[in-house]
């Protein structure tokens, strides 16, 4: 691993990610001296912008991010952005790139790494990856190249498959790094830690303990400004086919040999390869999709998903999806696994819960088997941290037994600041670290498991897409995806 001397090139540098995300976790590197002591920021895009318009667009992002508390480096930061204008899809544009990258690596005494991110609408993977190619950009003779491709990768099975083999010409898999920010989140790795740091729980991680896992990853905003790219795509390829079944590989993983990138995505990937896909007949019982519609909440109306700018009025997109699973493997066979998400829902939260299986013998008086079960919550966010519900005796005569939980909260390290997804990812893109990032495999198998659900939900008329007021926890089918009746979600 390393630090090298760079140029970070980011394709789509006019746009939102950009803006938000890449510049400040960037500068929040810089602050920490995470940056070596030569780099320069190169943004690319169509927009019109001069060394001076891109530096002030970031300035205010930085200025206004939340994530960072110390802005006085801003200006000093900013004397490393530069910009260049170029249409995606022309090959004299990558000439021109070639040589403006040579001229401000000899100008700056920075050697040949260098980084591309594809911050840009996801037709646009296809193009400049074999572009680049094409002028030699992908050439490691003057230093290291690499390429991070923002998700989605593929559109369905096919796609990827196409894309894969297509960026596999003119790039190896070790220069391919496709961002998965939820890899980068600190609670994300904390899966990791709590499972093979703790002796505890490992012995009890299996099909004899627990009895299912719920991931959940709700938030309460709608779409934004994003209805053209969000149409397209829905909450299954949003977040199920990368976020949340990448949480399902950490918590479901065999444990790695080291912590070697290879070691560590070996293991998801054997988990991805045992996802059993649901049976056509299954899908409309066991993947449950719903659509927000219109409702008021806090006495303000909220339009519907439909009435949303850049949105089809007759829309089948899905704001909501809910699957049960199960990983065919020794570890995990039989035990079911619930996964959901959903714009508009009640609040913002993402967390795996695990409930183990109750006590072999009641010995005291509980008001369901449910109480008698352990819950192990992984809050990923907000408000970070693990919380253990136990069972205690109820002080006083008797036996009675009520549960508490046993709650460690991130913020109770006070000193301690936690980094943004990105900012962490970055970083590993600049030390080429590639732990975090999905590999081809996964990718592909992830595709595989989902291709199923998405093509009933596209092909077949009979498969309900349930409505469910704004503000609420989606469609009550979601709740039949248990099959004994005293479950629900968490
Ligand atoms: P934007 O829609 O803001 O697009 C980025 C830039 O790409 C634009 O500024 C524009 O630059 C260029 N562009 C936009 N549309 C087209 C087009 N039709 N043809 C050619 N160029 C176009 O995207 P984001 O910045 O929001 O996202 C970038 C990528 O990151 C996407 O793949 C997205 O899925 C992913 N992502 C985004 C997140 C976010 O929070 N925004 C979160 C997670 C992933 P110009 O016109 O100047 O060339
Ligand atoms: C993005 C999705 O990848 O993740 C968005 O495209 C979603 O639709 C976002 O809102 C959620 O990320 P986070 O970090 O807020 O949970």
């Amino acid at each position: 691993m390393n630090n090298d001397k760079h140029i970070y090139t980011i394709f789509g540098a006019s746009g939102d990610l950009t803006r938000r995300k890449l510049i400040p976790a960037l500068y929040s590197l810089y602050v920490q001296n995470l940056l070596p002591d030569k780099f320069i920021i190169l943004g690319a895009a169509r927009s019109p912008l001069s060394n001076e318009d891109f530096r002030n667009i970031m300035k205010e992002s930085i200025l206004n991010s939340n994530e960072i508390h110390d802005k006085s480096s801003a200006e000093e930061f900013l004397k490393h952005l530069y910009y260049i204008g170029l249409q995606y899809d022309n090959p004299n544009d990558y000439i021109q790139l070639k040589e403006y990258l040579e001229k401000l690596r000899s100008k700056f005494d920075i050697p040949g790494n260098t980084i591309f991110y594809l911050s840009t609408p996801p037709s646009l993977y296809k193009v400049i990856p074999v572009h680049l190619a094409a002028v030699g950009l992908n050439e490691t003779d003057d230093g290291w190249k690499r390429l991070i491709i923002e998700k989605p990768f593929g559109f369905d099975l096919q796609s990827a498959i196409e894309l894969k083999d297509l960026l596999l010409k003119d790039w190896k898999e070790e220069q391919i790094y496709r961002i998965d920010h939820y890899l980068g989140k600190e609670t994300v790795q904390n899966v990791l830690v709590t499972r093979f740091s703790n002796g505890i729980f490992e012995p009890l991680w299996n099909r004899n303990y627990i009895h299912h896992i719920e991931v959940t990853a709700a938030e309460n905003i709608g779409i934004e400004n994003r209805g053209g790219y969000y149409d397209s795509i829905g909450a299954l390829r949003d977040m199920i086919q990368n976020h949340l079944l990448q949480v399902v590989g950490l918590i479901s993983m065999e444990p790695p040999s080291s912590l070697e990138p290879l070691s560590i995505r070996n293991e998801i990937l054997k988990v991805f390869q045992s996802l059993r896909p649901l049976r056509r007949e299954e899908v409309a019982k066991y993947a449950v999709r719903g659509q927000y519609i219109s409702s008021v909440i806090n006495n303000e109306t909220v339009k519907g998903y439909r009435e949303e700018k850049n949105i089809k009025p007759d829309s089948k997109t899905e704001t909501f999806a809910a699957i049960k699973f199960y990983i065919d493997n020794w570890r995990w066979g039989g035990v079911p696994f619930y996964i959901r998400t959903g714009k508009r829902l009640p609040t913002r939260v993402t967390e795996v819960v695990i409930h183990f299986k109750p006590t072999p013998h009641f010995l005291f008086t509980r008001k369901n088997i449910q109480e008698a079960c352990n819950k192990l919550i992984l809050r990923i966010q907000p408000d970070e941290g693990m919380l253990l519900e136990i069972g205690i005796k109820t002080p006083g005569a008797g036996f009675e037994v009520q549960n508490i939980d046993l709650d460690f909260r991130y913020s109770e390290l006070a000193h301690q600041r936690i980094p943004g997804a990105y900012e962490r990812l970055l970083h590993d893109t600049i030390r080429g670290d590639n732990t975090l990032f999905a590999r081809t495999g996964e990718v592909i198998e992830a595709w595989k498991f989902l291709t199923p659900i998405l093509e009933e939900w596209s092909n077949n008329p009979n498969v309900p897409l349930y409505g469910y007021p704004a503000g609420t926890w989606g469609p009550k089918e979601a709740d039949n995806l248990f099959d004994d009746e005293n479950q629900t979600w968490h």
